[in-house]
């Protein structure tokens, strides 16, 4: 567990990837402003409140609960794979994905009689999604470019993020089924949290301004 010294900033996991942009302008806007140099993973925001580590989206969940990051921001792709026990203190507008089940154009859904191939990045999510309808699959795990999978021959059917849904266009793949919306959250280490709630608490108070009052004051 990282230090509980009144002075020392908070440390705050984000993910690498297209949501990291997305959480720097919702928080400079809100003056939490910081910025990694060239390859840095570790960076302060301007005020030192927070410290700020830059992990592997699907590893986020493992520096939270190991307490070495208190906070952490992700989607609820990442938490439900991970499986462990976590606060969740605030939900974000921006991020908001869907988990799909999609194919080649014009293949229908997987039966109940014959065991299928699906390929995908999240296991727990699909395994646990194909097992509540009875529907028999072989999980295929990748770790990303999923949708090759159809297209290359090695499996029908794909569960992952749809967020525009280009990456299917552009692949000549449509969604079948969504199976979940999928937000992004504000996660807190339990003990962390309550060892630091009143710091927390300021900054999640910080981060629900919106941009008008910001402006405004
Ligand atoms: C995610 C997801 C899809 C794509 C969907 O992958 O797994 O591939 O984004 O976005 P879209 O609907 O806006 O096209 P990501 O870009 O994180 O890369 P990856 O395939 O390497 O995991």
């Amino acid at each position: 567990m990282s230090q509980h010294n009144e002075n020392s900033p908070l440390t705050l996991a984000l993910p690498k990837g297209r949501l990291f942009d997305q959480v720097q302008d919702y928080f400079s806007q809100r003056d939490l402003v910081f910025k990694f140099e060239k390859r840095k993973l570790i960076a302060n925001d301007e005020t030192g409140l927070l410290k700020i580590f830059l992990v592997k989206n699907a590893d986020l969940p493992t520096y939270v609960n190991h307490g070495i990051a208190g906070l952490g921001i992700c989607g609820e792709d990442v938490l439900y794979e991970a499986n462990l026990r976590f606060f969740r203190l605030m939900q974000f507008d921006f991020g908001k994905t869907r988990m799909c089940l999609a194919a080649k154009k014009g293949y229908g859904q997987p039966d109940s009689i014959r065991s299928v191939n699906v390929a995908t990045k999240f296991p727990r999510f699909a395994r646990n999604y194909f097992y509540s309808k009875g529907v028999p699959i072989q999980l295929i795990k990748l770790n990303g470019s999923v949708e090759l999978a159809p297209i290359l021959g090695l499996a029908p059917y794909i569960v992952d993020l749809v967020e525009t849904g280009s990456t299917l266009k552009a692949n000549k793949l449509e969604v079948l089924e969504t199976l979940r919306d999928i937000d992004v959250h504000l996660i807190a280490n339990p003990s962390y949290y309550k060892l630091n709630y009143r710091r927390i608490n300021h900054i999640i108070d910080t981060l629900n301004k919106n941009e008008h009052e910001e402006n405004q004051s």
